[in-house]
């Protein structure tokens, strides 16, 4: 990890949960993180919480699914750190409604903020990363759910929100290859983590029975998997990492 110290990390998602995880982990690593999330007071004591280490926590106000949001926060970036080398596209959410007849702003919701916000953020990011020597390294926080649907009630659009993840991952190192790009593209997929997350679950009682005795991961896991995946050396790429916790099904 050494080589990222110094370096300007822009993670979405940072208010809470893994995306919080992983911003604190890479400030323990020396890097400048720019945290944005919609809930300021949860990025401002997530920031005071570190101000003791290496890096440092740029707590940044925006609403992934507003692309002015997305772009003013570049904005930000480019006028105060000069320039992105990480992008940790994390920022995510589910809510439980049927696929049959629940409503669509919910539909809608699910596939702005975990399909369409990333793509955005992933494109105003690569403009910084190429400006600056072509370097850098986009990790999408994707999901088992991105790879296999399985039988899960209410979950709508999720999976397929996921699904597309995996899609444009591979489409985007595909897309920087054919440049001949340096940058790297990772899709990180947890199974079961502790977070707020989960509790979408808990509109089917049963299901939310079966959640609560489930083995699960630490948001810290997956924070150390994205050190991982950074810490390879440049002719390395993950394009795709699994992390399960140990016993789930
Ligand atoms: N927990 C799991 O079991 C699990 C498993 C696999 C994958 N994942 C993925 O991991 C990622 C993080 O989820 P989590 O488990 O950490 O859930 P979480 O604790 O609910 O955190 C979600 C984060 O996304 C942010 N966010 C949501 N909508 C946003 C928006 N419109 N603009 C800006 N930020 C927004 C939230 O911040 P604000 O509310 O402050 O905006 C929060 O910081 C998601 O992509 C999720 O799909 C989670």
């Amino acid at each position: 990890m050494n080589r990222w110290c110094g370096k300007v990390a822009f993670v979405t998602g940072a208010s809470a949960g893994i995306g919080a995880a992983i911003a604190a982990k890479l400030v323990e690593d020396g890097l400048q993180v720019v945290g944005v999330a919609r809930r300021l007071d949860k990025l401002q004591e997530l920031a005071s919480k570190l101000q003791n280490f290496p890096g440092k926590f740029h707590p940044l106000q925006a609403d992934v699914t507003a692309e002015e949001d997305i772009i003013k926060a570049f904005e930000w970036v480019r006028g105060h750190l000069g320039t992105v080398h990480v992008l940790v596209n994390n920022a995510g959410i589910a809510k439980p409604a049927s696929l049959i007849d629940g409503p669509s702003e919910i539909f809608r919701k699910i596939l702005d903020t975990n399909v369409l916000a990333l793509t955005i953020t992933t494109k105003e990011a690569l403009k910084l990363m190429r400006e600056n020597g072509d370097e850098g390294h986009v990790i999408h926080v994707n999901s088992v759910a991105g790879h296999r649907v399985t039988d899960v009630p209410l979950m709508n659009v999720y999976f397929a929100s996921k699904h597309a993840v995996t899609a444009l991952a591979e489409t985007l190192r595909l897309d920087l290859r054919r440049e001949g790009s340096k940058i790297r593209v990772t899709s990180l997929s947890p199974g079961l983590v502790e977070t707020d997350i989960i509790r979408c679950f808990d509109a089917d009682e049963q299901l939310a029975k079966v959640i609560e005795l489930a083995p699960k991961l630490h948001p810290e896991d997956i924070a150390n998997a994205v050190a991982y995946v950074l810490g390879t050396p440049p002719h390395v790429q993950v394009t795709e990492l699994t992390i399960r916790p140990t016993g789930s099904l």
